[in-house]
C-alpha cells in the first residue's frame, strides 16, 4: 500500500521531473519509459498497444463499464526563459502548454486508482497520448483500437489565469477545428513592362486575399466564430518579371461542422472563380485539422457536479480558436475536455509560462473521483 500523501509526493516530483525533460512530438521516448517504471512498480497493467511513444494503462479486470481519462505528454521547441527551479534542462525544448501536469495528474490518478482497484465497478483507461502539439497523436492512440469500447472519455488542460482551485467545463465546441488551405494561382508568366503577353499571378493571388475575408463577413452566421487567415503569400522573385505562379496559404478555425463546410467550399469557389476570371488557374490544397472540440452535455453537466462536490469552484469554459486534438477522440466518444485554473501566467506557448503547481495533486484527486462517479453511472445505465 502507498499512501495517498507518499502519491501527492510523487506526483510532485514527477511533475518537475517532466518539466526538466520535455521531448517533442512523437520523441517522447524518455517520458514514456519513465512512466512505464513508474506504473510498473505500482502494479498497474500496461496494455500493449504497440505505440512507440505514449502508452495505455489499465486500472480494473477489463470489465463492466469501461471509461477514459486523457493526458497529452509532448513538450514544444521553446527556449525556456523562466527562472524556475527545475526550469527546462533540454536545450530548445519547454513544457509551455502544461503538458507536464497534464502527464503528472493523470498518472497520480493511476496511482491513486490502483489503491482501491478491487472496488473500481468497471475499468479505466488511462491514456498518456504522444504528439497532440504535432496534432494528431490522438488519432494514433485511436488506430491501437485501445479506446475502441470506452463509452465515456475526459481530458484535462490547464488553463492560464484561471485562479487554481477554479475549473472551467462547459458544454459544446470550446476549441475550433483547425484546417490549412495552400493555393497556387497559375499564370503565364511575361516581362513585367508586357503583361499583356503574360497571365499575371500576382493580381490573381492579391484579390483572393482580400475577397477571402469577405467570406467570414458575408457569408456565416454574424453570431458564429469563424476565421480565415491568410498568413504566407509569395509569387515572384525580382522586380522586372511577372512569375509564372503565386502561392497563398493560410488558416482556417471554425467551431461547427456546418460551418467548417461553408467556409472550406467558399475558399475553394473563390480561388477557382478568380483565377478563372484572369484567365488563370487554382491549385487549391485543404489539409484538415482537428474539428471543434465538442463536450458532450450530459457529461459536462455531470463533470462539472463532480468537481462542485470536491469544493471546486466552476466556471463556463472560454470559447477559443486554437485546436486540440482530444477532439479526435470526442468524435468517436461522449466526454468531456476539462480545463484546470493554474493561476496567472504569460499565455502558453510562451517562453515564459509557468504554472502553480498547487493545482495538481487536487487535479489527480478530481479525476479519481470523476472516474469511480463515471463508472457507478455507466453501470446503473447498464442495468
Ligand atoms: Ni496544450
Amino acid at each position: 500500500m502507498t499512501s495517498n500523501k507518499e502519491i501527492k509526493t510523487l506526483v510532485e516530483r514527477d511533475f518537475r521531473h517532466f518539466h526538466e525533460h520535455p521531448e517533442l512530438s512523437y520523441q517522447e521516448f524518455e517520458t514514456t519509459a519513465y512512466l512505464r517504471k513508474e506504473l510498473e512498480r505500482a502494479g498497474v497493467t500496461i496494455l500493449d498497444t504497440g505505440l512507440k511513444t505514449g502508452l495505455v494503462a489499465r486500472l480494473g479486470d477489463g470489465s463492466g463499464p469501461v471509461i477514459a481519462l486523457r493526458g497529452d505528454i509532448d513538450g514544444l521547441p521553446i527556449q525556456e526563459e523562466t527562472d524556475l527551479p527545475y526550469k527546462s534542462q533540454e536545450a530548445g525544448r519547454m513544457h509551455a502548454c502544461g503538458h507536464d501536469f497534464h502527464t503528472a495528474a493523470v498518472l497520480g490518478a493511476a496511482l491513486l486508482l490502483k489503491e482501491k482497484e478491487k472496488d473500481l465497478h468497471g475499468t479505466v483507461k488511462v491514456i498518456f497520448q504522444p504528439a497532440e502539439e504535432a496534432p494528431g497523436g490522438a488519432k494514433t492512440v485511436m488506430e491501437t483500437g485501445a479506446v475502441d469500447e470506452v463509452q465515456a472519455i475526459f481530458g484535462i488542460h490547464i488553463i492560464g489565469n484561471v485562479p487554481v482551485g477554479t475549473y472551467a467545463i462547459r458544454s459544446g465546441a470550446v476549441t475550433a477545428a483547425v484546417d490549412t488551405f495552400k493555393i497556387t494561382f497559375r499564370g503565364k508568366g511575361s516581362h513585367g513592362a508586357h503583361p499583356d503577353r503574360g497571365l499575371d499571378p500576382v493580381v490573381a493571388a492579391a484579390n483572393f486575399v482580400g475577397a477571402v475575408q469577405t467570406i467570414v463577413s458575408r457569408n456565416s452566421d454574424p453570431f458564429a466564430a469563424n476565421l480565415v487567415s491568410v498568413t504566407h503569400i509569395q509569387g515572384g522573385n525580382t522586380w522586372n518579371v511577372i512569375p509564372e505562379t503565386a502561392f497563398v496559404e493560410g488558416t482556417t478555425r471554425t467551431m461547427t461542422k456546418a460551418d467548417r463546410e461553408l467556409v472550406e467550399s467558399h475558399i475553394r469557389v473563390m480561388a477557382e472563380h478568380i483565377a478563372q476570371a484572369y484567365g488563370e488557374q487554382a491549385d487549391v490544397e485543404w489539409i484538415p485539422g482537428p474539428p471543434a472540440t465538442l463536450n458532450d452535455p450530459a457529461w459536462s453537466d455531470f463533470s462539472a457536479r463532480i468537481a462542485r462536490e470536491q469544493g471546486i469552484n466552476v466556471v463556463p469554459a472560454p470559447s477559443n480558436l486554437g485546436g486540440e486534438d482530444f477532439a479526435y477522440f470526442l468524435e468517436k466518444i461522449p466526454g468531456t475536455y476539462i480545463q484546470i485554473g493554474i493561476g496567472n501566467t504569460y499565455s502558453n506557448h510562451h517562453p515564459k509560462f509557468q504554472l502553480d503547481p498547487a493545482a495538481l495533486y487536487p487535479a489527480s484527486e478530481y479525476l479519481v473521483r470523476l472516474a469511480e462517479a463515471a463508472l457507478g453511472k455507466l453501470q446503473k445505465g447498464q442495468k
